[in-house]
């Protein structure tokens, strides 16, 4: 069978669809970050971001090999996560149940790959499960940390920098505001653990 015959072909662009809609999801709550302040957060959420980015790009660049063709178009149905609303914090928590289901839709799709005789694309999807694995832990460790207000307290001391400019302190709390340039706590980073 020829990956454009094959059920595998339309896993791949209902990945791709799903990925390019987890990528602006995430992009909301970035902005939902930055406009809370919490520019820190929003840079971490940024990199998730474009990881989704470039899942919908290597799974765009499988479906493109396999047609020398044009592909004018691939029907499919395929399930829209609409959970998020307005609420950073709830969205973090509700981020991390998107990934899991991710996670799983994935593994089954790595099966189905499997089956068909496709070893690359089962690769691909097994690659992407445990990704969205590690997605789903951070969302969940970041929800945690905004719902028990630990993001800038921490029972221990630890590195803090501003990503505005640069500096440093150790300390169980980070600076309300940067004693060089004045940002405010929302733009501090957690660097290392101490
Ligand atoms: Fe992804
Ligand atoms: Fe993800």
């Amino acid at each position: 069978m020829q990956l454009i015959d094959s059920n595998t072909f339309l896993n791949l662009a209902r990945s791709y669809s799903s990925e390019c809609q987890a990528m602006v999801r995430y992009k909301f709550i970035e902005y939902g970050a930055r406009y809370n302040g919490y520019n820190a957060l929003a840079e971490i959420i940024d990199k998730v971001v474009y990881n989704e980015f470039n899942h919908a790009r290597t799974l765009y660049t499988h479906i493109q090999d396999a047609s020398k063709e044009q592909i004018d178009n691939i029907d499919i149905s395929a399930g829209t996560p609409f959970r998020e609303k307005w609420d950073l914090t709830d969205n973090l928590r509700l981020a991390a149940l998107d990934e899991e289901k991710e996670a799983k839709i994935y593994k089954t799709f790595a099966k189905e790959a499997a089956k068909e005789g496709f070893p690359k694309e089962e690769f691909l999807f097994n690659e992407l499960a445990k990704i969205e694995d590690t997605h789903k832990k951070l969302f969940l460790d970041l929800h945690k940390q905004m719902l028990q207000g630990t993001m800038y307290k921490k029972d221990k001391n630890v590195k803090w920098k501003c990503i505005g400019c640069g500096y440093e302190s150790f300390s169980n709390e980070a600076f309300e505001t940067c004693p060089v340039c004045g940002a405010k706590q929302g733009q501090v980073g957690l660097i290392i653990k101490g």
